[in-house]
């Protein structure tokens, strides 16, 4: 059995959990903390390092680390709802020393991609698979025949004149009171779009709101399925992990 770490650091929330590589469930408890107020890396990095270490994770575990911003070759390009500071941090080697181990560092949404495409809703599914997570804001992963193609930042897709995520993420729904209704004619309008730009084999919706999937989902018109995500929170965690994992290493 493989054990790895893995950590989602999210806008509000840091979750960690110890995960079973093999059968992609999670093997403790899952360790949240509230994210530090303002997002600074310090705080978040000491915030990550408090999780692992109640995780007592294996001495020889891999750990891997996703977080809500482009991530080139271990660095935070963009900071889309966390401080501006992390704009061009070197974040993975800040996270190396901050956890005392190598890490794998990641976007929190291509690590919910590669969770569902090796352990959920797109297990098995060759071609183009696009992921996107509706939360605060709006993550995507690309995943070609089960390979990630990092960084497809489809939330800033701009569309009518303003990123998808200030007018169709699942935040604005609450903040407006829209009803699912009117959401789902955002979505529409979102998903048409990125069906008519990449003509994927499949669509998988993830963020907490897909487990009310049902009330939204079907009143999407696409040629493309679109079904919702099955690993609703532990995605990001499930992701992480088995990306940190190289075989050939160990
Ligand atoms: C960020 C992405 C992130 C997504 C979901 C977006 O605002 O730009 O990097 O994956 O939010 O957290």
């Amino acid at each position: 059995m493989t054990i790895a770490v893995g950590i989602d650091i999210g806008g509000t929330g840091i979750k960690g959990a110890l995960v079973d590589l093999g059968s992609g469930e999670l093997r403790s408890e899952r360790v949240k903390r509230a994210t530090p107020a303002g997002g600074a890396p310090a705080a978040i990095v000491e915030t990550a390092a408090d999780i692992l270490a109640e995780l007592d994770a294996p001495a020889g575990a891999p750990v891997g680390v996703c977080f809500p911003a482009i991530v080139l070759a271990g660095r935070t390009m963009s900071a889309a709802n966390v401080s501006d500071e992390w704009i061009g941090l070197e974040a993975e080697s800040l996270f190396e020393a901050g956890l005392g181990r190598d890490i794998h560092f990641v976007n929190d949404a291509d690590a919910a991609g590669v969770a569902e495409a090796r352990y959920g809703a797109a297990a098995g599914q060759g071609g183009l698979v696009i992921m996107t997570t509706l939360g605060t804001g709006i993550g995507s992963a690309f995943l070609f025949d089960g390979a990630l193609i990092p960084n497809s930042e489809l939330g800033h897709l701009e569309l009518d004149g303003a990123d998808v995520e200030s007018w169709a993420s699942n935040v604005v729904r609450e903040r407006e009171e829209l009803s699912f209704e009117d959401w789902a004619e955002r979505l529409q309008r979102f998903y048409a779009h990125v069906e008519f730009l990449f003509s994927p084999e499949l669509l998988v919706v993830g963020g907490g709101v897909s487990k009310h999937h049902d009330q939204f989902l079907p009143l999407l018109r696409l040629r493309t399925p679109i079904v919702p995500a099955v690993l609703r929170n532990n995605a990001g965690i499930l992701g992480a992990a088995a990306l940190a994992h190289r075989p050939e290493s160990t």
